[in-house]
């Protein structure tokens, strides 16, 4: 039996955070595998892991028609073989034949040889189709990598890659990744995306890329095959790739190239090393230019992979903060490709939507015309929109022009640049009530004020803010002081559910479940049964049975779709259950 688990445990824009554990080796996603070439180590892969990298990639097929490495791989294993005990990922011979036209190795071989050498993820041999492909030509190459995904399906032992290829025909690429996500396979990557690469058509990438995750079951993650420069990293992350593979590390170290976050650069160029890796700062970019070829590749090569590394940690600082689309911004600048890519990326406004978070913990500030564009600011005005109708007040915000005065307190317009001039006072007492009317309707939707009609607000002795929102003696809600957000109690969770029609702001647990929710213990999302499509990251929601009573209230990880897909991991932290009398 093959063990594989995928858990997402944070998330911003629509990259994630996630914890990959394949046959009790564990990874943090997002996560780049070097390649390594088994004929030619310019690093070795116990160099690799030292350096942070947990998970390596290597081709099966090289291993394959090598009469030796085979021998080898197939007496000893490939983790014997290549010295490395972190998680091994092979691929098929599918990029050779990309690129060399012909192999000569079966589906069903490959497969099976991946399995006797003891991989940890293999890959089946997909057909890449270039870019531009006749359209003709595309789906017949699709209809033959469908036909190996299910031979592999049924004769595979091992966790398995299944590609999502359809060339640039992006109703293709969205149809490729519905099929093979109704399969039973672990990780997807997207394939043949290097050409596109390569010409730098990072615009038609974000095409691909977006459409094929369109298509994708949102629990599993998705490697990008063939791209290891850092420069792309926090866009590709931003649209939901969790993998990447580098074999560029060394192929420009070879080529005397330098990485950088926003390019690439000749070694010949440098006179000044813009980097601190172990490499920069004990050498000049001259000494390394009067290096022994050898030698010097391989501190280039050293220099590269210290670079995807530290990109790869700035991408995941930035999940964490909330402040992916910030980085995204800033490497855009590095290439007006990239930057065009970028714009095409804000114009899929309902995939960004859907896997937007609803708050986040830094404020937003306007760092570029484009951040105007963001999905956190689009839902916000539309959001603000339907408050207004309701809570017509109002005041001139700096970022966002008019805004409903009601929502001055709440996030982002209170969390952004310019917030400390744009008049908002400490609420009154007499108005504190119909701000939290306003956020209610705000966060949970047409007509949760409702739920909030004769409650009293105690505001805040220290910085006069809402705290505690309460009716007759009972807990509604609690102002969160850093977003303007509120956080349910129970009787504010009954009120909202009497008001809210089924299924909005639920998520439903099945009968297993329903005793921890009520402890007060976090809901795994095996235990999911139903969920509202409208929920969003990071939402605060309404735990029900299937019976529609509420067992408790918390915040949800992922969002409404998601809930209703993912087996592993958790779903939502519950900050209250409710006990049975
Ligand atoms: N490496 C780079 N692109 C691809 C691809 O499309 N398929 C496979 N199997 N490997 C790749
Ligand atoms: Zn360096």
């Amino acid at each position: 039996m093959v063990e594989f688990r995928f858990e997402v445990r944070a998330r911003d824009a629509a990259g994630r955070l996630g914890k990959l554990v394949i046959n009790g080796r564990k990874i943090e996603t997002p996560a780049i595998m070097p390649v390594v070439n088994p004929r030619q180590l310019i690093v070795t892969p116990g160099e690799l892991k030292e350096m942070g990298f947990g998970i390596i990639i290597t081709n099966s097929y090289i291993i394959y028609k090598d009469e030796n490495l085979r021998k080898e791989a197939l007496e000893r294993g490939i983790h014997e073989l290549l010295d490395y005990d972190g998680i091994i990922e092979v691929d098929s011979g599918s990029f050779q034949l990309m690129r060399y036209g012909g192999i000569d190795v079966t589906n069903r071989e490959i497969i099976e040889f991946q399995h006797k050498i003891g991989v940890d993820i293999g890959t089946f041999l997909d057909i890449p189709t270039i870019p531009d492909a006749p359209r003709e030509k595309a789906e017949a190459e699709l209809k033959i990598t469908l036909e190996r995904a299910k031979e592999a399906e049924e004769i595979k032992e091992i966790a398995m890659n299944a590609t999502v290829q359809g060339s640039t025909h992006l109703d293709l690429r969205r149809y490729a990744a519905q099929k093979l996500s109704e399969m039973n396979f672990e990780i997807h990557p997207i394939g043949a995306v290097v050409p596109l690469m390569e010409a730098y058509r990072y615009r038609e990438l974000v095409d691909v890329v977006v459409n094929s995750k369109m298509g994708l079951k949102p629990d599993r993650p998705v490697h990008l095959f063939g791209a290891g420069h850092p420069m792309i990293f926090a866009l590709a992350v931003a649209m939901g790739v969790d993998l990447f593979d580098s074999a560029s590390y060394a192929l420009y170290a070879k080529d005397d190239r330098y990485l950088t976050p926003e390019g690439t650069k000749k070694l010949d160029e440098l006179e000044y090393f813009p980097c601190s890796c172990p490499i920069c700062s004990r050498h000049t970019p001259r000494e390394l230019r009067e290096m022994p070829k050898e030698e010097r590749t391989r501190l280039l090569a050293l220099h590269n992979l210290w670079i995807i590394r530290e990109e790869l940690n700035r991408v995941k600082q930035a999940i964490k903060e909330g402040t992916l689309w910030e980085l995204v911004d800033e490497r855009a600048r590095s290439h007006p490709k990239m930057f065009a890519a970028y714009n095409r990326l804000l114009e899929y406004r309902e995939y960004l939507e859907e896997n937007e978070p609803v708050t986040k913990g830094s404020a937003l500030f306007k760092i570029s015309e484009e951040s105007m564009r963001w999905p956190i600011v689009l839902r916000a005005k539309k959001r603000a929109q339907r408050v207004g109708k309701k809570f017509g007040e109002k005041i001139e915000h700096p970022l966002f022009g008019e805004i409903p005065k009601y929502l001055g307190l709440t996030f982002p317009f209170a969390q952004s640049e310019g917030e400390e001039d744009f008049g908002i006072s400490k609420p009154s007492g007499k108005e504190a009530l119909t701000y939290i009317k306003a956020i209610a309707e705000y966060q949970f939707g047409e007509g949760a004020s409702r739920a909030f009609e004769n409650a009293l607000v105690e505001l805040s002795r220290k910085t006069g803010m809402p705290r505690q929102i309460k009716v007759n003696g009972k807990h509604l809600a609690t102002f969160r002081a850093f977003d303007g957000f509120l956080t349910l109690g129970i009787e504010g969770a009954k009120r909202l559910m009497d008001i809210l029609e089924y299924p909005r702001m639920r998520v439903v647990v099945n009968e297993d479940a329903e005793p921890f929710v009520r402890r007060g213990k976090s809901v795994f999302a095996k235990f999911v049964v139903d969920a509202d499509e409208g929920i969003r990251p990071y939402d605060e929601v309404l735990i029900v049975n299937k019976e529609d009573e509420l067992l408790g209230t918390g915040q949800t990880l992922l969002n409404g779709r998601e809930l209703k897909i993912f087996k592993q991991g958790m779903a939502v932290k519950v900050r209250k259950g409710v006990e049975r009398l």
